[in-house]
C-alpha cells in the first residue's frame, strides 16, 4: 500500500519568525493527531528551511523546498542549489510547479534538469504536471500532462519508488477555489500511473501521485479516497494549521479504510479490484 503523502506548499507566504511560531503550534497538534502511515511535509520558502528543519529534527514532520537551481553551484545570483537545501535540512523539493512554468518560463527541459539536480543532492523531487483550462477545453489535458511527465522524468533513473513523487495540479484549480472532481482527479492519476508503468515498470505501483489544486478539508477525503491519488500538494489551506491537520486526518482515515491494497489486482483499466 502506498503511504499517503500530505505536502503543504506555502509559496511566498510567512516570514521565518511567523513560520517558527506556526511550527510551534503545528508540531504538538500533529503529535496529538492520529496519522499512522501518513507522511507530512511542508514546502517552505528557502530562507526558512534551516530553522524549521532544526525545529522538527527527530520528529516525523519534514521540510521541503519549493524550487531549486538546475546547477550545482556557480555564478547564478539569487539561485538556491540542491546541496544548499539538503544541507539546510530539506528532504524534498517541488519541481516544475505551474507558477514556475508560467511566471518564470520554465520549460520541460528545465524541469527535467531540476529534477535531476534534486536527485544528485539526495532530495526527493515532487514533479508537478497539469493542464491549463484551455488545454482541458480543447481535449488536450491528458496529452499535455503525459508529455510533461515523460519530459520531467527524462533525466531520472530511480531505483526506489520513493525517490520521486508526481503532483497532478490542474492549473485552473490552483488558488481558485475550483477543484477537479474526484473522478477527474482519479482519471488523470490513473493515466499518469499507466504512463509510469511504461517509463518505470518496476516502480510505477509504488510512486506516489498527489493531487493539488484547492484541496481543503471539505474535499480532501473524497479526493484521497481515489485509488491512484496518494496524497495532496496543498497551497492555501496548508497555511492554516487546523486545515492542514484536518487534511492529514482525512488521509489517515482513508489509509486505514483501504483494504490491503496489495491483495487487489489491477483491473482492465488499471483500477484496483477486490480479490475474488
Ligand atoms: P492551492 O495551491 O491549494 O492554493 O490551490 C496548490 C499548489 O499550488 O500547489
Amino acid at each position: 500500500m502506498r503511504p499517503p503523502l500530505i505536502a503543504g506548499n506555502w509559496k511566498m507566504h510567512t516570514t521565518p519568525s511567523e513560520a517558527l511560531a506556526w511550527f510551534g503550534r503545528f508540531v504538538p497538534a500533529l503529535a496529538e493527531t492520529p496519522h499512522a502511515g501518513v507522511e507530512v511535509l511542508v514546502h517552505v520558502p528557502a530562507t526558512h528551511v534551516a530553522a524549521l528543519a532544526a525545529r522538527v529534527q527527530g520528529g516525523d514532520l519534514r521540510v521541503g523546498g519549493q524550487d531549486l537551481s538546475a546547477h550545482d553551484q556557480g555564478a547564478y545570483t539569487g539561485e538556491v542549489s540542491g546541496a544548499m537545501l539538503r544541507d539546510a535540512g530539506a528532504t524534498h523539493v517541488i519541481v516544475g510547479h505551474s507558477e514556475r512554468r508560467a511566471l518564470h518560463h520554465e520549460d520541460d527541459a528545465t524541469v527535467a534538469a531540476k529534477a535531476a539536480a534534486a536527485r544528485r543532492h539526495g532530495l526527493v523531487p515532487i514533479v508537478c504536471v497539469g493542464e491549463t483550462e484551455s488545454e482541458r477545453d480543447d481535449g488536450q489535458a491528458e496529452a499535455v500532462v503525459l508529455r510533461q511527465l515523460r519530459a520531467g522524468l527524462a533525466e531520472l533513473a530511480p531505483t526506489d519508488p520513493h525517490e520521486l513523487a508526481i503532483a497532478y495540479e490542474p492549473v485552473w484549480a490552483i488558488g481558485t477555489g475550483r477543484t477537479a472532481t474526484a473522478g477527474d482527479a482519479q482519471a488523470m492519476a490513473a493515466a499518469i500511473r499507466a504512463e509510469l508503468r511504461d517509463l518505470l515498470p518496476t516502480l510505477a505501483d509504488g510512486v506516489r501521485i498527489l493531487y493539488g489544486g484547492s484541496m481543503k478539508p471539505a474535499n480532501a477525503a473524497e479526493l484521497l479516497a481515489q485509488d491512484d491519488v496518494d496524497g495532496g500538494l496543498i497551497g492555501g489551506a496548508s497555511l492554516n494549521e487546523h486545515d492542514l491537520l484536518a487534511i492529514v486526518r482525512a488521509a489517515a482515515e482513508t489509509h486505514a479504510a483501504v483494504p490491503a491494497a496489495d491483495d487487489r489486482r489491477p483491473g482492465p483499466n488499471g483500477a484496483k479490484e477486490d480479490p475474488t
